[in-house]
């Protein structure tokens, strides 16, 4: 269970009526909804779209109690954090490869601090993940697109959340959200009408791994794949190079760490 947080003085909570007017391109294309405390955002966004949300819809909770993280982990949210989910539905004819990676990219570049991207969607500042992104399936072509952020001075953290703190003053949290928003949406359209390849050269440019030799961890265990990083293709797939060839790797239960 993840620690909860007092209401933080110094950090006013998202108020959808301050939030809204800011907004640029996401403006009448999410409807937000604000909750004090949640289990998971992910989770209450799974439970509203079975019971008909549309797309665009956005929860986000001041506080979660068990937010999830990638491969069965937790996701420990900080008193001085973003923490939300959006539903959205990609048209029929669109797959989802390189969706998470599209969505890292958003929030990197949303983002004011020189952040880098490790492959498929973790974002970093300076070496250190800062940001985290969930994608669940939330029925045919529709997902559940949860991203975190703890925000603030990494100081007086407790170790599992200063682990991804990543320093940025929280006096300006909702502009930031509102940022974050837009470029998240304009990135999503992008995607929906041309896929990822658009955006491959951007996510390419902020690749911490690049040409950094890794090895390449399988979560079923097993031996791990040497290889150099040499960026991703159209897909968003990993271009890893070996001893004997250059492997594509697609987004899966892997994971990364630097030689
Ligand atoms: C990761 O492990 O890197 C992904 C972390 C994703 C955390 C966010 S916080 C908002 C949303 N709700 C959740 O329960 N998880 C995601």
């Amino acid at each position: 269970m993840s620690p909860t947080h007092a209401p933080d003085p110094a950090c006013p909570p998202i108020q959808p009526e301050i939030l809204l007017p800011l907004l640029g391109a996401a403006a009448g294309r999410i409807d937000l909804q604000v909750l004090e405390e949640c289990d998971s955002t992910n989770l209450q966004l799974q439970i509203l779209s079975k019971g008909g949300a549309p797309a665009g819809t956005l929860l986000l909770a001041q506080r979660q109690t068990a937010g999830r993280g990638r491969r069965g982990r937790s996701w420990y949210q900080g008193p001085q954090s973003l923490a939300f989910s959006l539903l959205w539905r990609l048209p029929a004819d669109r797959p989802p490869s390189g969706l998470s990676l599209a969505v890292g990219l958003a929030v990197a570049e949303a983002l004011p601090v020189s952040a880098q991207l490790k492959w498929p969607n973790d974002v970093l500042l300076d070496g250190r993940k800062i940001a985290g992104i969930l994608i669940e399936s939330a029925g045919p072509q529709c997902f559940v697109i949860g991203i975190g952020i703890n925000l603030g001075d990494l100081g007086d953290l407790p170790a599992e959340i200063a682990a991804t703190a990543c320093g940025i003053p929280v006096d300006d949290r909702t502009h930031m959200l509102a940022r974050i928003l837009d470029g998240l949406v304009t990135v999503l359209d992008e995607f929906s009408a041309h896929g990822f390849s658009p955006l491959q050269s951007r996510w390419q440019m902020r690749h911490a791994y690049q040409d950094l030799a890794v090895n390449l961890f399988f979560s079923e265990g097993g031996e791990p794949v040497q290889g150099v990083c040499r960026g991703v293709d159209a897909n968003g797939e990993l271009l890893l190079e070996t001893a004997t060839c250059i492997q594509t790797i697609a987004s899966g239960e892997v994971s990364l760490r630097l030689q």
